[in-house]
């Protein structure tokens, strides 16, 4: 199936791809950098070859918004390749700030839909995988648009690496419940958490997502929900 194909496959995106017009530095950085950080359409066979220096696992992060997250991580595990997964532009923009102010040469970025992409990794390439406050869909009419769902949960335990984690936080309600019931009924997926601090305090290598921020500083309280493939 080439990209094509995936894409007419796939449901359609409901999300923003654009905001306000980019700032004419941003819209340079988007020029100069984006291309070569790019994913190619041909993945190749061997991911590592993906990324300048020698990297000793694969982290992906679906929906990265700012990116502020995965430029952390980037940046503190500097022997991790990262793939980000973000069709919103403005947000990628924003990631290439980073990765050009931290001077990060350990990401690469798919800047479309991440179920386009899903199915082009090969199978346990992938030893973490970050979704962070994914639209929650609170509609009952939209619940189908969430991302956690059948077919992505399907190309997750095909992609994660045994023993690989599958982190994933939210501040809806609704959308925890939906997440923690669709993947602990999968027998390739295992909740993590031993008590409620595993789920109530964001992991300590991670740092707020944007979105995040705004919930905390609304007072809501954010679910941090970590599943290893077993
Ligand atoms: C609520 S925002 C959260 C952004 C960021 N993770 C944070 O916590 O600040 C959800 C993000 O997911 C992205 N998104 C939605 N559907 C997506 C998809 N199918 N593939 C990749 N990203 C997607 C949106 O563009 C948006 O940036």
């Amino acid at each position: 199936m080439n990209g094509k194909d995936i894409a007419a496959s796939q449901p359609r995106f409901h999300g923003r791809r654009k905001g306000h017009r980019l700032r004419q530095g941003r819209q340079q950085l988007v020029e100069a950098k984006l291309p070569s950080l790019r994913l190619p359409e041909n993945l190749p066979d061997d991911l590592a070859g993906l990324y300048k220096a020698p990297i000793s696992d694969l982290w992906l992060e679906i929906g990265f918004g700012a990116g502020e997250h995965l430029a952390h991580q980037a940046e503190t595990h500097p022997d991790i390749g990262f793939i980000g997964a973000e069709p919103y532009i403005n947000g990628v923009a924003r990631l290439l700030s980073s990765v050009d102010a931290q001077d990060l040469a350990n990401i690469r970025i798919f800047d479309d839909d991440a179920r386009h992409f899903l199915p082009l990794l090969p199978g346990a390439s992938i030893g973490r995988l970050f979704l962070l406050f994914s639209d929650p869909w609170p509609k009952t009419r939209h619940h189908k648009r969430r991302f956690v769902n059948s077919e992505t949960l399907d190309q997750f335990a095909r992609i994660m690496k045994p023993g690989a984690e599958f982190r994933f936080a939210s501040d809806d309600v609704g959308f925890v419940r939906w997440t923690l019931s669709a993947v602990t009924a999968r027998k390739e997926f295992q909740w993590t958490a031993a008590g409620p601090d595993d789920w109530r305090k964001r992991p300590a290598d991670a740092i707020p997502t944007r979105y995040e921020s705004k919930a905390l500083d609304d007072g809501k309280q954010c679910v941090y929900l970590t599943f290893k493939r077993v």
